[in-house]
């Protein structure tokens, strides 16, 4: 089976081919390196000891896309590529709108061309929006607070209409709650591009003092510690909730969405303590006004990938924690 990666030197993406590599799996990278850089690539082999196919591929030119699928045996997709700021896409919303729905759209059409009906999408938790009662459950009303969130909403919906018209597709939408962590090799993570969003990408530069004091978004939550609640998972969790998938679709058609968390739910407050607590670091914080279109809690139900992907995060919040701060370390001459 050979594998197509689309986004594959990105965060999740590289992670996922290290776990699909391990498995037995051969994979084809593309990616357009808007958001990643080629060395990903060297960084992949010597996790995997073995040559990888990666090539620079932008997915808004379909005969790019074509080329890739004339020249390989592809025999299933696994769709990262995208762009994934909420903030950013709050003020470029046409870029996130062209990117995300048209690089999709061509890899359904030359997928199709190409017999090719097998497709796990990378989706958020975002499309559970603000008002569903944590833990959220993949059988929820889905509504997007923003941008971002409502691209993967959009393409959930064509994807499942695709599905249905053409009953001997299989697809797999994966809704990610708060990937975090690295590789334990401490030779993959997230790469520091622009402005961070996320929280710890922040906590990250504050414990290396890059920055005077980490922000927390608010502290007069209805939490137990005032702050927000977050489902955290380790980006190796969820890179292996994509392997699971992947063998979920190769016997079963139809379109299903998974969750994809701990079921676990921690505050801002608690990660930044058990960073603390693991790696000896202090982080200096200050509790400033709330961030606009936060929730309060978002964790997964995941009873539906542990039984039907029968998969399950195995790792916790300390090594989450500890596998970031020595990716961080790492990395930390890294220029982007
Ligand atoms: C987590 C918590 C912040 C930064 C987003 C996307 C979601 C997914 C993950 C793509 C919140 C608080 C953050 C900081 C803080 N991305 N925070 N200080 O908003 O839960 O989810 O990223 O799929 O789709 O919506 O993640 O890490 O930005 O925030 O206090 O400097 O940390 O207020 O409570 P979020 P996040």
């Amino acid at each position: 089976m050979t594998i197509l990666v689309t986004g594959g030197l990105g965060f999740i993406g590289s992670h996922t081919v290290v776990d699909l590599i391990e498995q037995g799996n051969s994979c084809i990278i593309i990616d357009n390196l808007s958001k990643s850089t080629i060395d990903v690539v060297a960084r992949i082999e010597e996790v995997v000891q073995k040559k990888i196919t990666f090539i620079q591929v932008e997915m808004l030119e379909q005969k790019a896309l074509r080329d890739v699928f004339t020249t390989y045996n592809i025999s299933s997709v696994i769709h990262f590529a995208g762009y994934k700021s909420v903030s950013e896409s709050i003020k470029k919303p046409l870029l996130y709108y062209q990117n995300n729905l048209i690089s999709t759209l061509n890899l359904l059409e030359v997928m199709n061309e190409f017999n090719v009906k097998k497709l796990v999408f990378s989706s958020s938790a975002t499309v559970y929006g603000d008002f569903n009662q944590p833990p959220m459950k993949e059988t929820y009303t889905l509504q997007a607070p923003n941008p971002y969130g409502r691209t993967k909403l959009i393409l959930e919906e064509i994807l499942c209409d695709f599905a249905t018209t053409n009953n001997d597709w299989s697809i797999a939408l994966m809704r990610y709650f708060n990937p975090i962590g690295a590789h334990k090799s401490g030779l993959l993570g997230e790469l520091p591009f622009g402005v961070p969003n996320n929280l710890m990408p922040h906590v990250l530069k504050a414990a290396s003092s890059e920055t005077n004091k980490l922000q927390v978004f608010g502290g007069d939550y209805d939490t137990e510690d005032g702050s927000c609640i977050r489902d955290f998972i380790h980006i190796m969790d969820l890179a292996n909730g994509h392997v699971k998938a992947l063998n979920y679709i190769e016997k079963n058609l139809g379109c299903e969405a998974f969750n994809l968390g701990t079921g676990i739910g921690y505050s801002v407050l608690n990660l930044i303590h058990t960073f603390e607590k693991v790696t000896g670091e202090k982080i200096p914080y200050e509790i400033v006004d709330r961030r606009e279109g936060d929730i309060v809690v978002s964790v997964a139900d995941v009873k539906k990938a542990e039984t039907i992907l029968e998969w399950k995060a195995k790792y916790r919040l300390e090594d989450m924690c500890k596998d970031s701060w020595r990716w961080y370390q790492a990395i930390k001459e890294y220029t982007v």
